[in-house]
């Protein structure tokens, strides 16, 4: 074993060769011959979820890895494998059967969503980035690089025009094209009748089974999902594997979820979905109420299923992450010092097609704008997107360099990412030295790309 062991740390990385059909993703794109880059096969699902587990020191259990494998499927995984290793159970997971999989060891992961998201007046095919890890063993040797460059390409081939992603470690990404284009807002909110004032009855406040919950707030969800950019339509097994538990990575066992309903008359207008703490608190303590999902069609709606989470008997702390920000429960407040709130990054974006990007959404103002854009050679270029009077744009690439013109505005990819749902002001980041251009057509920008509702990120994936 000592010998083994020995030549092993004895072994080259491997030959470097370049790998020409791969999106460049501003950095050498560089593959070892020692490491390949497969599509997963279905019985590697739970090696795949092993090295997430090592890389990002978690222990997901049998339960939340079946949810898992509901809503990422695995012709959808890619992971790298080194050749000169062989392959490694995880000493946490009892191997149920023999191992059918690829016999070498699996060192490196990435899964994609096909998701359908709203964009500010319409919708784009995005590819969600999830699964992201490198074992210990294996980090900086570009394995990650070469592992997002394998699944943008795949992306961009399915036709989808942008890539999303929840970042862990926010620094990484931007040399990779990504921007923070929603932030999210986490409240902790002291529970009490003052707060929201009392319940005025109207709309009714139910509490219903989780059948009944599903249908209602589904329903609900979709009849209102164009109103949001960030949000993407959700499957049923998306619901049930990711919605309806208290967390979907396991964070909470043994919590309880709660479903209520707001109705007026025989109609649905509003949906609160919550648990308390799983452990029993000392009495005179007040728990915590975790709000997992609050939704209502207008301010009345939601301001009354607010004051029902902020009312509750023996409840009191309200904890309410994943929320727009700036969000309407601050204003509403009638004394905002009760609520403490954290502002962290949410979604990430990156462009794969920006001409058919820009033209998928829709325009405050109408006009034309000359883009010089940077960043990653397969995005880079000059673009001018003209806007009609009904906010529809339409938007080319006229240059594959970003030759900046006397009456262009430049700036980063990541950057257009992040004014790209109207949540961060493009006048703000010029302030910040991140555009430039002419004052007049930042401003036409600035104008050009405000969204009338904030973007909001519901969820991790
Ligand atoms: C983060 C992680 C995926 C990086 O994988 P990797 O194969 O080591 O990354 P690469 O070698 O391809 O590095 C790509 C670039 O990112 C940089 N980078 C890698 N990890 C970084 C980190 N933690 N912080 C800042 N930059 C980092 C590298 O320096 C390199 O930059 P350069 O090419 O401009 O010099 C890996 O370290 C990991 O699995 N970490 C634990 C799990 C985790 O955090 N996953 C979620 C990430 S959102």
């Amino acid at each position: 074993m000592a010998q083994h062991l020995h030549n092993l740390g004895r072994q080259s990385q491997g030959t470097v060769v370049h790998v020409p059909d791969n999106i460049e993703l501003g950095g050498e794109v560089t593959k070892h011959t020692n490491y390949v880059v497969e599509q997963l096969v279905a019985d590697a699902f739970d090696a795949f979820v092993d090295v997430m587990d090592i890389s990002c020191l978690e222990d997901t259990q049998t339960s939340c890895r079946t949810r898992l494998a509901r809503v990422l499927r695995s012709d959808r995984c890619f992971c790298v494998y080194d050749t000169r290793l062989p392959h490694v159970t995880n000493q946490n997971q009892p191997e149920t059967e023999v191992f059918k999989g690829p016999c070498h060891q699996m060192v490196a992961t990435l899964g994609l969503y096909d998701l359908d998201m709203v964009v500010p007046g319409g919708r784009i095919e995005m590819a969600g980035v999830t699964a992201v890890s490198v074992r210990p063993t294996h980090r900086r040797r570009g394995l990650l690089r070469q592992m997002l460059s394998h699944g943008l390409q795949n992306a961009r081939a399915r036709g989808q025009t942008m890539a999303a992603l929840w970042a862990t470690e926010p620094t990484i990404y931007r040399r990779f094209g990504f921007g923070s284009a929603v932030k999210v807002a986490t409240h902790l909110i002291t529970a009490c009748l003052e707060i929201l004032g009392p319940s005025l009855g109207d709309p009714m406040i139910v509490m219903v089974d989780r059948a009944t919950f599903l249908d209602s707030a589904r329903a609900l969800y979709d009849r209102n999902l164009d109103k949001r950019p960030g949000v993407f339509r959700r499957s049923t097994d998306w619901w049930e594997a990711r919605q309806l538990v208290a967390s979907p990575f396991g964070s909470f066992p043994g919590a309880c979820l709660r479903y209520a309903l707001a109705l007026r008359g025989e109609e649905v207008v509003g949906y609160l979905l919550f648990h308390t703490n799983s452990e029993k608190q000392d009495s005179n303590d007040g728990g915590v109420l975790f709000i997992r999902e609050i939704f209502g069609t207008d301010v009345a709606a939601e301001l009354e299923l607010w004051r029902f989470a902020a009312n509750h008997d023996l409840v009191s702390t309200l904890r309410a992450p994943f929320r727009p920000y700036p969000d309407p429960i601050i204003a509403l407040a009638r004394d905002s010092r009760m609520i403490k709130t954290t502002v962290s990054e949410g979604l990430h974006l990156r462009f794969l097609d920006v001409a058919n990007a820009l033209s998928a959404r829709r325009y405050a103002i109408s006009g034309k704008i000359d883009i010089a854009l940077e960043g990653p050679d397969d995005v880079a270029g000059l673009y001018c997107i003209f806007v009609t009077s009904d906010g529809r744009a339409q938007c080319r690439r006229v240059a594959k360099q970003p030759i900046a013109t006397d009456s262009s505005v430049r700036l980063h990819a990541s950057t257009l990412a992040e004014v790209f749902f109207g949540g961060h002001r493009v006048s703000y980041l010029a302030r910040a030295g991140q555009i430039e251009g002419p004052t007049d057509v930042i401003d036409r920008m600035d104008l050009m790309f405000l969204h009338r509702n904030t973007p909001v990120s519901l969820e991790i994936f």
